[in-house]
C-alpha cells in the first residue's frame, strides 16, 4: 500500500492539529451564549468517506451529542471524478429542532453536500452548518456554503484519512495522492 503513494499532501500530525482547531470552533458555535437552549448538537457524517475524520472530530467535542447517518455514493469503483451523487441508505432518527452538523470528507463538485444539504433542511432542523475536512481549489467547490473547512487542496485525486480509490487506502493515517500507474490499473 505504501508503495502506492505518489506524495503526503498532509501529514497525520497537521491533520490532528486542525481537527483539534475544528472542534474548539464548532463546540464554541454550539454553546451558549453563541447558541440559544442548552448545548447540544446532532452529528451526521456522510458515508463512508467521513468516518475516520467524523471519529476523530467528535471525540474532542464536548457537548450533549447524538449521531445520524447518511450514506451517498457519488465515486463509485474505480472512478477519479463525480459520476452524480446518489444517497442510498440514511438512518438519522428525529431531527426535528436539533442543531445539526453536516460532516464529510470533502468538497469536489459541490453535488454530495448540496444534495445532503437539502435532505437535511426539510426535517425541520433548529439549525444546519457543514464541516468539510478538505475543499478541492475547484469554482464549483467554492459555490457552496460550508462552515467550516480543514484544509484547502488543489485539485487533484486524493486518498487516506477515509478517503479511497475503489474503496482501498481509507486507512491510509496521511492524506496523499496516488501513483499515477496505480490509478490505471484500477490499484
Ligand atoms: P462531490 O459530490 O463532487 O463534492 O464529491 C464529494 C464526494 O466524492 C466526497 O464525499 C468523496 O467521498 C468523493 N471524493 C471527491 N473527491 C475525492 C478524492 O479526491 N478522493 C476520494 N474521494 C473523493
Ligand atoms: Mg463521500
Amino acid at each position: 500500500m505504501r508503495s502506492d503513494i505518489d506524495r503526503v499532501l498532509i501529514t497525520q500530525e497537521q491533520i490532528a492539529r486542525r481537527v483539534a482547531e475544528l472542534a474548539e470552533q464548532i463546540t464554541a458555535d454550539h454553546t451558549p451564549p453563541k447558541m440559544d437552549g442548552p448545548a447540544q448538537v446532532t452529528i451526521v457524517p456522510v458515508l463512508t468517506g467521513a468516518i475516520i475524520f467524523c471519529g476523530d472530530l467528535i471525540r474532542r467535542i464536548p457537548i450533549a451529542m447524538q449521531i445520524g447517518l447518511m450514506t451517498v455514493s457519488s465515486y463509485p469503483g474505480k472512478s477519479v471524478a463525480s459520476q452524480g451523487a446518489q444517497v442510498l441508505a440514511w438512518q438519522l432518527g428525529d431531527l426535528r429542532g436539533r442543531h445539526v452538523l453536516l460532516v464529510d470528507d470533502i468538497l469536489d463538485s459541490g453535488g454530495t453536500i448540496k444534495l445532503v444539504q437539502g435532505l437535511l433542511r426539510e426535517q425541520a432542523v433548529a439549525s444546519l452548518r457543514t464541516c468539510v475536512l478538505l475543499r478541492k481549489d475547484r469554482p464549483a467547490a467554492r459555490e457552496v456554503a460550508v462552515d467550516y473547512v480543514g484544509f484547502e487542496i488543489p485539485d487533484v485525486f486524493v486518498v487516506g484519512y477515509g478517503l479511497d480509490f475503489n474503496n482501498y487506502y481509507r486507512n491510509l493515517p496521511d492524506i496523499v495522492t496516488l501513483k499515477t500507474t496505480v490509478l490505471e490499473r484500477g490499484r
